[in-house]
């Protein structure tokens, strides 16, 4: 008789479980989420070369293109620009500068873009500027508009282009300033922005925006990761250089081998928040880098405890304080809900073993000002105790289902848990050579991902939240450094991995309480082991058995309380355990491997004394 008692709740499962997390790499932002189609818009890419823009000669025309840091835009980061030379006009459009975009320009039927640059020119230059969004052959325009020929003073010029409804969708596309006359005309932060998610002018893609909902989570850390450390100290995520009109943002060296323009910046971080009716996990700069270079606790520090506060502040503070006034002049009134603040990113990292005392300064510096908030280490300390720790999982599909009692005897009584990295990978250094492998997980490291999320679920007592990383990639070769994440695209289309797919089922389904389920089978003799074959049903039956002797294959075996212990071919075990999951004669995984599970059974003599 088989007795399943599942009447009593347990613990409540925290509304904040499932989150997302966030950070610049495998284009992320710049030719990801981030809306601006146009790579290397101000020309700080390459100090040498006006990388992703090429000249372009159209109608008899003859010119050049060149990078100029003799033209700075006052009172602005815009330092370098592009200086276009047209010595023959032509019978075309002129003389033009062509951008690929990030890795293409996409195009839609009947949308409109909008276009905006600063631009000047000299006395000899006359002509109009013509914008255009043609196919990269240049045998389709699918896109054209006007725009004012520039006077002798930088100025700022915005225009839609519009597409009809019979251009051809795709991102084989660029687009293209063009100058018709004479002279010398001077180009910065060259723009081009396709309708936006809430149709934000420095806003998100909507495809992209759109399947974050689809997961239904409710916080997003932010940023996340080595972008927040940065690859010094000086390439930090150094948040109040990305406020303000972007013309006012220098953009940044990021640690996963390019720039970013900072376009995305903590205001649209928050924004992004906001649009997906979510709150943000602010994490903060603890003063350690990827380099190893850190800060000592103590004066030093002092500075950087400092630009956390003011950044609680920031999105925190009424008129009334330096940063929430800062806010509110950058065009955000409301001040944005805040509980978590997570100090630093994988500090076990640092080898001086300075975090104990960093981390020590930044939560007594924060819980005087802000004593409500909770606060979440991103290893383990000792001099204070922190309210979270941050723990983080990399691991096969099959690690992680074996693991995924990971917290069923955890310590009740420590910090509580932020999961704030986890994947199951299906390769075993997802940033080596991440262009040949990848860029999305597969149906089996889902499997392994939805083992791992029960587990969590189950001890949300503890468990508060979590998050997948890395959540974004662009798939094109050279876009991504690593091999395993959630949401692929290229510059026109988006898709979720099966991994998306199980995080969308698990946030969408969350339960309220955990219902801790006693499953027993009375009244059953101890019964002769099953000889021969025992397939993949023993897994789903859960039964327990004793004596077990493995004669073909090996078997992954879970006594009471214990972890797995592995049973090989021929090997002999008294004590008994629950089976499982089974291997076939080479040890490929039955259950997690990559070919047809019914494949895979195992052959043990075993006694089987009753069932849980
Ligand atoms: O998510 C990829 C990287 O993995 C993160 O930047 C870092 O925190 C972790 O090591």
């Amino acid at each position: 008789r088989l007795t399943v008692k599942a009447d009593q709740p347990g613990a409540r499962i925290s509304p904040m479980l499932y989150g997302l997390m966030t950070e610049e790499i495998n284009h992320s932002y710049d030719g990801g989420l981030y809306g601006e189609l146009i790579q290397n818009r101000v020309f700080k890419d390459d100090a040498a070369n006006p990388v992703h823009w090429s000249v372009d000669l159209n109608g008899g025309a003859a010119g050049s293109i060149a990078l100029d840091a003799n033209q700075p835009i006052p009172d602005t980061a815009l330092t370098t620009c592009l200086r276009l030379d047209v010595s023959t006009a032509g019978t075309g459009r002129g003389v033009g500068a062509a951008n690929d975009g990030y890795w293409g320009i996409p195009v839609k039927p009947s949308t409109s873009y909008r276009a905006s640059f600063y631009a000047k020119a000299d006395d000899n230059f006359k002509g109009p500027l013509t914008l255009t969004i043609e196919s990269t052959d240049g045998t389709r325009v699918a896109a054209q508009a006007a725009a004012p020929a520039p006077g002798a003073t930088w100025k700022k010029y915005t225009v839609t282009l519009k597409t009809d409804a019979a251009v051809t969708e795709g991102s084989q596309y660029r687009f293209i300033v063009s100058a018709k006359g004479t002279g010398a005309v001077w180009l910065n932060q060259i723009s081009l922005f396709p309708p936006t998610f809430n149709n934000r002018p420095n806003g998100n893609r909507i495809d992209l925006m759109d399947l974050q909902a689809g997961m239904s989570p409710t916080f997003l850390r932010l940023p996340g990761g080595n972008y927040l450390e940065g690859g010094s100290i000086d390439e930090r995520f150094d948040w109040k250089k990305t406020l303000g009109p972007i013309e006012q943002r220098p953009g940044h060296q990021g640690p996963w081998s390019y720039r970013s323009t900072d376009g995305l910046g903590l205001l649209e971080f928050l924004e992004w928040c906001e649009d997906l009716k979510i709150e943000p996990l602010l994490a903060v700069y603890a003063g350690y880098s990827l380099d190893g270079q850190h800060i000592e606790p103590g004066p030093a520090l002092a500075p950087f405890v400092q630009d956390a506060l003011d950044e609680i502040e920031y999105l925190t503070g009424d008129k009334n304080t330096t940063w929430g006034a800062r806010r509110i002049a950058d065009g955000h009134p409301k001040p944005f809900p805040l509980h978590y603040v997570e100090i630093g990113n994988e500090d076990e990292f640092d080898k001086s073993a300075s975090y104990d005392g960093r981390y020590a300064q930044f939560q007594d510096a924060i819980k005087a000002k802000y004593p409500k908030l909770q606060l979440i280490a991103t290893s383990t300390v000792t001099q204070r105790k922190p309210d979270l720790i941050d723990d983080h999982f990399y691991r096969t599909a099959a690690e992680m289902e074996r693991d995924s009692g990971h917290y069923d005897n955890y310590d009740r009584s420590g910090p509580k848990i932020f999961v704030g990295e986890w994947a199951s990978q299906d390769v075993s250094t997802p940033w080596v050579d991440a262009d040949k492998k990848g860029p999305t997980p597969s149906l089996s490291a889902a499997l392994g991902d939805a083992a791992w999320m029960i587990g969590m679920e189950r001890n949300s007592d503890i468990v508060l939240m979590s998050c997948y990383a890395p959540m974004f990639v662009n798939v094109n070769k050279g876009a991504r450094q690593w091999a395993v994440n959630l949401i692929g695209y290229d510059a026109n289309a988006s898709f979720g991995s099966p991994s998306y797919y199980a995080q969308a089922m698990f946030g969408a389904n969350k339960g309220d309480v955990v219902l801790p389920a006693a499953v027993t089978l009375a009244d059953a003799p101890v019964q002769p082991a099953p000889k021969g074959k025992v397939g993949v049903g023993t897994w789903a039956t859960q039964a327990e058995f004793k004596d077990i002797q493995v004669t073909q294959g090996a078997a992954s075996i879970l006594p009471a309380g214990d972890v797995h212990w592995a049973l090989g071919p021929g090997e002999w075990k008294q004590d008994g355990g629950v089976l499982q999951q089974s291997s076939n004669a080479n040890g490929t995984d039955a259950l997690l491997g990559d070919a047809a599970w019914t494949d895979y059974t195992y052959h043990v003599k075993a006694r089987k004394i009753g069932g849980k």
